[in-house]
């Protein structure tokens, strides 16, 4: 009776948390920090530090958390990225993209005409690329986690079986996707309770499904995904319903350590991610353009600040758009070129600083866009940091999954350039490097990323946001390397995004001033408003107080820092 009634009390002081009070004030912590896009997962990386696992273990128990809490981009049907940077300062990436399926061809998704047959790369199974989540976090757990794996996914597990209270931001969203017509179709009984009703703010919402699969990982690793009774599932469904993905395709998978790419500023280092994501790249062109630049002394929000950061920005996703694909496919991308301080300094000369150039349509460019993705920051009391974003791509991914399994599948090959050969001024890109082909991964804009100063960790950061991510990430490290910002300061700041095609600028409705848009058209440039661009979490270290500052970005409903 006692422990039901402390229980029910500390329940209730968890709602009170959850839906009581804000969760976005700047947070300190002598020991580590852990920012997610939400505050229960956080709360679950923090306790796995305090038991004294490192940044690694605490990041698996967190992604695997945020499956449950946050399941419109938390997963283990998708994949993703991690930056990771060691005590000693080293630095590691772990890529576990999505692959196309052995059967995926570059036309999979055109007719008879060549056109896209019936938005089949963004909709339906077609979209779903074999996911590499387990994969990846599974292996960065072999290689450098401290704690047992099974006590890594417990804590997923007790979420997914005990259920969490729902909160009024997920409600929102459990409302909507609930009612999408009944081809996604885990999503239609997903956020529903036993009694077939939409589980309302406050109740617990139980994932019974899920919990299992989860219970398979956690008894047998990687293969309580990719083989055994998960992998038969999987297969089943697919092939009951149009879908492409074998139980070879999930036994072949496999995750990928890779090199950072990387630069300096100032003097900081920037570590990122490489191909196939295109984040890692593109940001560190355009800093090197900053650096070239000078653009400290150009103040924040001024004409010529948004006029150079665009303009860097719209180089860089050219380049993006012709370059970058997989490097398992594309061993000769000119990736060392591209980052070079050289190159920067040669794209410089040709940046006109009074007016704006024109995007060619017959050459790169892709569309902004994508719903959702979540990005998370991890630093332990060694200095270990990790900064990991993944997605299902859009919001829910492809919105389908096995009811027996409880998880959503991505719709990732949507990444992939759709059409051979077609490029077009809206933004379709048609080039080689990222056409589909088996076993292949979808070129991404993720862009986890690490800076260091003296070797140590100094900013842990990232986003969700499609393309915007890379701009979202590059101008948030800029506020604070250039602008000295606050972490808090420098996620809330306003943001713009160019990405070459479509030839635009969009900018945070309310945050740019009209004399500001006056004049930066005309040099020639084209505004568009729109609503928030990222929702980053991250993390800094303030050398005069000996703790790290962590800040969620408001946009993120159930987001929030924990430290200790
Ligand atoms: O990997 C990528 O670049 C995209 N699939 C990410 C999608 C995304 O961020 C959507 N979120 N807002």
């Amino acid at each position: 009776m006692k422990s039901k009634i402390l229980l029910n009390l500390s329940l209730f002081a968890l709602l009170i948390s959850s839906l009581g009070t804000s969760l976005h004030a700047q947070t300190y912590g002598k020991n580590g920090m852990v920012v997610s896009d939400h505050h229960l997962s956080s709360e679950v990386g923090v306790s796995i530090l305090k038991k004294g696992g490192n940044a690694i273990d605490a990041a698996v128990a967190t992604a695997l958390s945020l499956a449950v809490t946050h399941p419109e981009a938390g997963n283990i049907g998708g994949g993703g990225f991690i930056v990771f940077m060691k005590a000693d300062g080293d630095v590691t990436t772990f890529d576990f993209r999505e692959k196309a399926p052995l059967a995926a061809s570059p036309t999979m998704f055109l007719d008879e005409n060549g056109e896209i047959r019936d938005n089949s790369n963004h909709k339906g199974l077609l979209s779903v690329g074999v996911p590499g989540t387990v994969a990846g976090l599974y292996q960065a757990h072999q290689k450098y986690g401290k704690l047992p794996w099974g006590e890594l996914v417990q804590p997923a597990i007790d979420q997914a079986k005990n259920g969490f209270p729902m909160s009024f931001g997920l409600y929102r969203a459990a409302l909507q996707v609930s009612k999408r017509d009944s081809s996604y179709d885990i999503l239609q009984n997903f956020f529903r309770g036993p009694d077939g009703e939409v589980v309302a703010p406050g109740e617990l919402w139980k994932q019974p499904a899920l919990a299992q699969t989860l219970e398979a990982i956690r008894d047998q690793g990687r293969d309580g995904f990719y083989k055994g009774a998960v992998a038969e599932e999987i297969e089943r469904y697919m092939k009951a319903n149009g879908g492409i993905i074998t139980q070879e395709d999930l036994a072949k998978y496999e995750a990928v350590e890779r090199k950072p790419v990387k630069t300096t500023f100032k003097d900081f280092e920037i570590f990122s991610m490489p191909p196939p994501s295109s984040g890692g790249v593109a940001l560190i062109e355009i800093m090197n353009l900053m650096e070239e630049a000078d653009i400290s002394k150009i103040e924040f929000n001024s004409t010529a600040y948004v006029h150079l950061v665009a303009e860097a920005m719209r180089r860089a996703f050219a380049d993006r758009a012709e370059f970058l694909g997989d490097p398992d496919f594309n061993p000769e991308m000119p990736i060392d070129h591209l980052i070079s301080k050289d190159f920067a300094k040669s794209r410089f000369e040709n940046l006109d600083l009074t007016q704006a150039s024109k995007s060619d349509s017959s050459k790169f460019g892709q569309l902004y866009g994508g719903d959702h993705t979540t990005h998370f920051s991890v630093i332990d009391k060694d200095g270990n940091a990790i900064s990991l974003t993944y997605t299902l791509e859009n919001s829910y991914g492809a919105g389908m999954g096995s009811d027996k399994l409880g998880f959503i599948f991505n719709n990732e090959m949507g990444d992939f350039n759709p059409v051979p050969g077609i490029t077009t001024s809206t933004g379709q890109i048609g080039s080689d490097p990222n056409l589909v082909a088996p076993e292949k991964r979808m070129l991404s804009s993720m862009t986890p990323t690490i800076v260091a100063k003296d070797h140590k960790p100094y900013l842990v950061i990232g986003s969700p946001g499609g393309r915007t991510i890379i701009n979202t990430v590059f101008q948030t490290v800029l506020n604070v390397l250039a602008y000295d910002m606050r972490i808090d300061r420098a996620i809330e700041a306003m943001k713009i995004h160019h990405q070459w095609l479509p030839d635009r600028i969009l900018y945070e409705r309310n945050l740019l001033s009209p004399d500001t848009r006056d004049a930066l058209e005309a040099m020639g440039h084209t505004l568009i408003p729109t609503t928030n661009i990222g929702v980053l979490m991250g993390i800094t270290y303030d050398a005069r107080l000996r703790a790290y500052v962590g800040a969620a970005d408001s946009a993120s409903e159930d987001g929030a820092a924990k430290g200790y």
